[in-house]
């Protein structure tokens, strides 16, 4: 089925998975904010991922960094000189606009996008400027003088708090190589043209892990973490592999400090786009980092006695694209029993909420007295369990379809005499009694699939 991307930002907006900033103001280009819901799954796909990279590993330690750094950080990095997009401008509006993008290629060389825009007009039909670069970092200022001396930035990326600590983690945790730091935060990004719903954003949400190793293993460790990045989408998301393909970046679409880079893209309504990054950063970063603070980030291996400069293999992913990712892949439009719903078939262990539980009729006070006895105990073991009593059944189940509620929970008449409820699954939609005291181990169950 194609998803059209209308529907995923209708349907984001009216069950609350996310809302434009500042909505009563007209919004803010670039920026969105998280509804209920959205809130839930970020958090449940942070979880996942906070799990797989640090909790289940035993050489991956955690940091969370502080967005702004010391300046010098991204002057060592590289990104106040090079963290740069291709930008054309509309000579007449002045409306700023990505020349790759107009152009229709995935690289930032000035020269061949001049050539293929030659004879391109912008959206409004006008003549375009030369193609320059823009430097993305978004800046602020520390201190009461907005002066050059007192210039900082939001980061651009998680990364750079982790090279920064490379060293302190490594003393704390007395930490040997190969061994990885991984940071889940914000990023900011002064995109020229931000588009595709909550895609190409200016604040956006990183997960990102840095593994330093021996050179040596470079290769086999690059393989290593690609695998990795496509094993967690399928097993730990149930993203349908089908929506995913591998897209080696050639040389003009690398970032600056990356020798390798190969992205998996997601089929996204717009085509399929980049999801996750793994790059083999060399060591860029760590030697760039020594030459201009002044202190040593090399690492000397205890057994051979050799002194070098840790490379580093990337492994990133924005949570925002990942949720999008799983809006789309999940988004279905199907017929049952002649009736057409909307069903998000998420993984149920991400679903926002696990369960919905109904009295059959809420004019019966021994029917709500035992279904909400059964909520609070569901509430207090899953947490997110809604309360549904409003219209008729069909209705509750379309609307918990609709976010990828994996179970619904009726009490009835026959609940009253054998304390047995219905539940229903939402992919199958089949029923099934079964006895109340069983429905937490039932529920446990298939969400540990
Ligand atoms: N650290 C990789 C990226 O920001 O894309």
């Amino acid at each position: 089925m194609k998803v059209i991307m209308e529907d995923i930002i209708s349907l984001s907006k009216r069950r609350g998975f996310v809302f434009q900033t500042s909505e009563i103001y007209g919004g803010l280009a670039g920026f969105y904010d998280y509804g209920p819901l959205g809130v839930e799954l970020v958090n449940n796909l942070k979880s996942a991922w906070w799990d797989a990279m640090v909790k289940e590993k035993t050489n991956i330690y955690g940091i969370d960094g502080a967005i702004i750094q010391n300046p010098l950080l991204w002057k060592a990095s590289g990104h106040i000189d090079g963290f740069s997009d291709p930008m054309v401008e509309d000579v007449v509006t002045h409306k700023r606009y990505r020349a790759d993008h107009l152009a229709g290629i995935d690289s930032n060389d000035l020269v061949e996008l001049e050539r293929l825009l030659k004879n391109v007009k912008s959206p409004d039909g006008n003549k375009l400027s030369q193609p320059r670069y823009f430097n993305m970092m978004m800046q602020t200022w520390i201190g009461p003088v907005t002066d050059d001396a007192a210039k900082a930035y939001l980061r651009p990326e998680t990364a750079g708090a982790i090279y920064t600590n490379f060293l302190n983690v490594k003393e704390s945790m007395r930490a040997k190589l190969p061994f990885g730091i991984a940071q889940i935060g914000k990023a900011f990004r002064n995109e020229i043209s931000p588009r595709d719903f909550i895609f190409r954003v200016r604040e956006l949400e990183q997960m990102e892990m840095q593994y330093f190793i021996d050179p040596k293993i470079e290769e086999d460790v690059y393989e290593e973490w690609r695998q990795f990045a496509w094993n967690f989408l399928i097993d730990k998301v149930g993203i349908q592999k089908d929506n995913l393909s591998w897209h080696e970046h050639e040389e003009n679409e690398r970032a600056h400090y990356a020798k390798a880079a190969h992205d998996i893209y997601f089929n996204f309504p717009q085509g399929p786009k980049e999801l996750w990054g793994t790059h083999d950063r060399t060591d860029f970063d760590l030697s760039n980092h020594t030459r201009v603070s002044g202190k040593d980030l090399s690492y000397i291996d205890e057994v051979s006695k050799t002194k070098f400069i840790p490379y580093v293999i990337e492994s990133s992913v924005g949570v925002g694209r990942l949720l999008l990712a799983v809006l789309c892949d999940s988004y279905t439009k199907e017929t049952v029993n002649n009736d057409e719903r909307i069903v998000l078939k998420i993984k149920p262990s991400l679903a926002p909420y696990k369960v919905a539980v109904s009295p059959l009729l809420k004019n019966k006070p021994e029917l709500v007295e035992l279904a909400e006895k059964i909520f609070k105990d569901l509430k207090a073991r899953f947490g997110m369990v809604m309360w549904d009593d409003n219209g008729n059944i069909g209705k509750r189940y379309r609307r918990q379809d609709e976010i990828g509620t994996p179970f619904c929970v009726t009490i009835d008449f026959n609940s009253l005499e054998d304390d047995s409820v219905t539940i229903r699954d939402r992919d199958t939609t089949l029923q099934q009694r079964i006895n109340s005291s069983k429905l937490i181990s039932y529920i446990e169950e298939k969400l540990a699939i």
